[in-house]
């Protein structure tokens, strides 16, 4: 579909299923489905996790409710600078809620350990993070994160929400981009 700016398929389309499925059996023993918090808050962030997000969200045998939030970190396109900005705050309170952000990668942990710090300050009754897929530097990030999916090497990974340039996020697996596209 986008002829061979694709390197490399990482992690296939049946991966994907079978991992969303194993992470979603974990999280729902960690909630209780008739919890006095109410039902599980999955909190999004935009745009890179939405796949990951629906799919883990109808993987779930547990009430969930859904919300987004998107944030930009300053850096270049492929790095990351922890300066974070929020371009859609969420239009809920989450005081007093179960809380699991949901995000596509974790590459240096800036972007996840600043929004940690940002939903804590609005005290929810708990604060979990699942991610699907998780870079060596990450491990270096004091951010405790419940649930990964996948350890990737360090390689600029594309489809399945994440994108270069906006584009290759709709395709259905996880791939390595051709250096070719960085340079044009
Ligand atoms: P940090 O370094 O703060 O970065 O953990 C997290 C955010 O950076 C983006 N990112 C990527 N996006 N392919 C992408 O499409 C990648 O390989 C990649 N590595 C980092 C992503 O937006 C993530 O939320
Ligand atoms: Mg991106």
């Amino acid at each position: 579909m986008y002829g061979d700016d694709i390197a490399s398929v990482l992690i296939t389309e049946e991966q994907i299923k079978a991992k969303v499925d194993e992470l979603a059996e974990l999280i729902a023993k960690r909630y209780s489905a008739d919890a006095p918090e109410g039902d599980l808050l999955l909190v999004g962030v935009l745009k890179g996790a939405i796949f990951f997000m629906t799919d883990l969200a109808q993987a779930l045998p547990i009430p969930t409710q859904l919300e987004f939030m998107a944030v930009s970190s300053y850096g270049s396109s492929t790095s990351s600078s922890g300066v974070v900005r929020i371009l859609k705050d969420l239009d809920k309170d989450i005081a007093g809620r179960n809380v699991l952000i949901v995000e596509d990668i974790i590459d240096s942990g800036l972007t996840l350990s600043w929004l940690k710090r940002n939903l804590s300050t609005r005290n929810p009754a708990s604060l979990e993070v699942v991610t699907l897929l998780r870079k060596p530097d990450a491990l270096r990030t004091q951010v405790e994160v419940a649930h990964v999916g996948f350890d990737i090497p360090n390689e600029f990974v594309v489809g399945y929400g994440l994108d270069y340039a906006e584009r290759y996020r709709d395709l259905p697996y996880i791939g390595t981009l051709d250096p070719k596209v960085y340079s044009v």
